[in-house]
């Protein structure tokens, strides 16, 4: 079982769209509670920071120009089995292959503009969140 955080982010296609509202309510639905949350914009160079972990992928170049394309919506959340459980909500990374009833069946566009990113793990969504909120334990 997972921890009780996971860091999430509603992507510029998905914002630019106006599903945020739509977004959030999926997730409060699905029992998280939003501990963190603000509407920002990366640069290109935030962007590749945050992706660095994919920097020797082909698609880095395109994913840190589109991640700077506009605001996006930064979220820590909280539930039980945190990680686990959202990325079971928003469904596969390609919403060609995500299952009906997901965050991403219902708003991503393509494999790069998928609508929401989801921590993978623990560890991942402590290292997320940090980067976009200096401390979240008075929430
Ligand atoms: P996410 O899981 O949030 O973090 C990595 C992102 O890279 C992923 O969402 C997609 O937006 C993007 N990505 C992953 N695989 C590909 C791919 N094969 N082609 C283009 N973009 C990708």
């Amino acid at each position: 079982m997972s921890g009780n955080k996971t860091f999430t982010m509603i992507k510029p296609d998905a914002v630019a769209e106006g599903h945020t509202g739509a977004i959030l309510k999926m997730i409060e639905e699905a029992g998280f509670r939003v501990v963190a949350m603000k509407k920002t914009q990366l640069t290109p160079e935030r962007a590749g920071q945050f992706y660095a972990v994919h920097k020797e992928r082909p698609f880095y170049n395109d994913l840190c120009d589109y991640m700077s394309s506009g605001a996006i919506v930064p979220m820590i959340l909280e539930k039980e089995n945190a990680v686990t459980d959202f990325r079971t909500l928003i469904g596969a990374t390609n919403p060609a292959n995500a299952d009906e009833g997901t965050i991403r069946k219902l708003f991503a566009k393509s494999i790069e503009a998928n609508a929401i990113h989801g921590s993978d793990s623990d560890e991942n969504a402590s290292i997320e969140g940090s980067f976009f909120f200096a401390s979240t334990e008075q929430y």
